[in-house]
């Protein structure tokens, strides 16, 4: 059966935007098939890979488990987000590549923005994580190329 068309407003990257979305509609789907931010990478879609992570009002979450109508009055950050004219990398893509953290760069969209979510959380707190803390913040996201230990070098090397 058809499944109506509903209207959202929300923020994606800095712009007031608003969509018609099916209620069942994903919101990696409404990023990458609506809105063409293929930065946003589908790997799994059953939550257990990390590739999918956006930003949600701050917040770190699996794009591919949440439906795109529940952003409704909410600020999402994608990828293509952290880039500015001014600055195009944000401190945390630029650390990824001076630890040689990226490979074939599937999870590094995830891997970005969630250490992105931590960095900022833990700076407004004033607190500088142990190396412990960084490895637990990461768990979800699966690599396949890296072994893990450069990035959890870049996101260590955030603070
Ligand atoms: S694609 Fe969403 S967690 Fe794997
Ligand atoms: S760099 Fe290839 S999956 Fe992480």
């Amino acid at each position: 059966m058809a499944q109506n068309l509903i209207p959202i407003s929300f923020t994606i990257n800095g712009e007031k935007t608003t969509h018609n979305v099916k209620p069942s509609l994903l919101l990696i789907e409404l990023l990458r098939d609506q809105l063409k931010l293929k930065g946003t990478k589908p790997g799994c879609l059953e939550g257990e890979c990390g590739a999918c992570t956006v930003l949600l009002d701050g917040t770190a979450i699996n794009s591919c488990m949440y439906l795109a109508i529940n952003v409704a009055g909410k600020t999402i950050t994608t990828i293509e987000g952290l880039s500015t004219p001014q600055k195009p990398l944000d401190l945390v893509q630029e650390k990824m590549l001076e630890h040689g953290a990226v490979q074939c760069g599937f999870c590094t969209s995830g891997v970005v923005l969630a250490t992105k979510a931590f960095s900022d959380a833990n700076k407004t707190k004033g607190k500088i994580p142990t190396r412990l803390e960084v490895k637990k913040s990461l768990e979800g996201h699966l690599c396949r190329c890296t072994g893990y230990v450069k990035i959890v070098d870049a996101a260590t090397d955030v603070y």
